[in-house]
């Protein structure tokens, strides 16, 4: 008898046990839906702030392209996995909409494309996209929201489209240059016009090569003559010497909050680039062919400050409090020379 009560208490516990694993398994797999992603963009928003992308669970792409700072960070260096440095700045991953050429030196030609290369790359996150397809895969709300999305479960082709169609959601035009652009005069100060007016000029800053179209910025690649032995940018792809020192001719959008500037990060602050330009000493590199038009600035103080004042204008409504803090302004600059 006893043996017998023993018998049904063993089965009434396993199969409550197997009763309660099939309302969570059932319960998990319907999470609640307002609380899945609901379109692509929403998706790759997840999944670009989720360190589920890296090896080890640590890095996502928020990591090095922090939210709050316009999607990039304030150090020269990126930290990866383990701890290991990224070779070059980290760019502001906003306003990549209108552009068809990615990284410093150029070797992606679209944001699906981009968007492979550092969830792979053994030094940022490290992971084979099969082995993040298959995390993806058995992560219930990964797989329901692909599921629903595209009404596919998850593939490499769908991880980078939902990561390139959120990137592209980061371009709202709403700062000051915007609101001035849009019939709102007092938008800009006295200042960032007089700039406006300098950038805009002929020979200065808005060259085809350069910073020209609505994101200041071309998909071109040209040298500044910064660059070192072990990074000569795109002349590492070619192996041809007229591409020595060429690096991608950056978007100004939010410049102002992502310093530092260059591929390098050797330039604290956006006085010190201009500055840069301003020096004719420094485009005497004997092995780079420099536009002519880089080397023909001069510039007085007021000049340098009124382009900088204008290169602010350039920041997202979101970002404009960040303008306030000390790091990012300089007083009055020791002239040029
Ligand atoms: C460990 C830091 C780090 C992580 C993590 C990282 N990035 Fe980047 N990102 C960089 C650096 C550094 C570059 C420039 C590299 C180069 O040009 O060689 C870059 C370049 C880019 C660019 C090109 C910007 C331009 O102007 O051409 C985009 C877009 C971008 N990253 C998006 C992403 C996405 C999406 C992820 C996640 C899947 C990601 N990044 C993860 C550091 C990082």
């Amino acid at each position: 008898m006893k043996k017998i009560f023993l018998h049904y208490r063993r089965t009434t516990w396993v199969l409550a046990t197997i009763g309660l694993l099939f309302v969570l398994a059932v319960s998990a797999d319907l999470a609640p839906v307002s609380d899945l992603p609901q379109s692509s963009a929403e998706l790759g928003e997840r999944l670009f702030m989720d360190p589920i992308l890296s090896k080890d669970f640590t890095v996502s792409c928020s990591s090095c392209h922090q939210p709050e700072f316009a999607f990039a960070d304030t150090m020269t260096f990126s930290m990866g996995i383990n701890g290991v440095p990224t070779g070059r700045n980290t760019p502001t991953a906003t306003y990549m909409n209108n552009h068809h050429v990615f990284f410093w030196d150029g070797r992606a030609q679209s944001l699906e494309e981009q968007a492979s290369g550092p969830i792979t790359h053994p030094h940022e996150m490290g992971l084979p996209l099969p082995e993040a397809i298959d995390r993806l895969t058995k992560h219930t709300d990964y797989r329901n929201a692909f599921l629903r999305i595209y009404h596919r479960p998850p593939d490499s082709m769908l991880l980078v489209k939902a990561i390139a169609d959120f990137e592209r959601t980061l371009a709202p035009y709403d700062s000051p240059y915007d609101r001035f652009l849009a019939g709102e005069d007092e938008a800009l100060s006295e200042s960032a016009k007089r700039g406006m007016l300098l950038f805009f000029k002929e020979q200065t800053c808005n060259n085809d090569p350069c910073h020209s179209g609505p994101d200041m910025g071309a998909d071109s690649l040209v040298s500044l003559g910064i660059f070192s032995p072990t990074d000569r940018g795109l002349f590492e792809l070619t192996k041809d010497s007229a591409d020595i020192g060429k690096f991608k001719s950056v978007h100004l959008r939010n410049i102002a909050i992502t310093a530092p500037y260059m591929h390098d990060g050797s330039k604290k602050t956006l006085h010190e680039v201009v500055r840069f330009y301003n020096t004719p000493a420094n485009f005497t590199h004997e092995n780079v062919h420099y536009d002519a038009r880089t080397v023909t600035f001069q510039m007085t103080d007021q000049q340098v400050d009124d382009l900088v004042a204008f290169m602010e204008s350039l920041t997202d409504q979101r970002y404009l409090h960040l303008l306030e803090r000390p790091s990012q302004r300089e007083g009055p600059e020791p002239s040029a020379d």
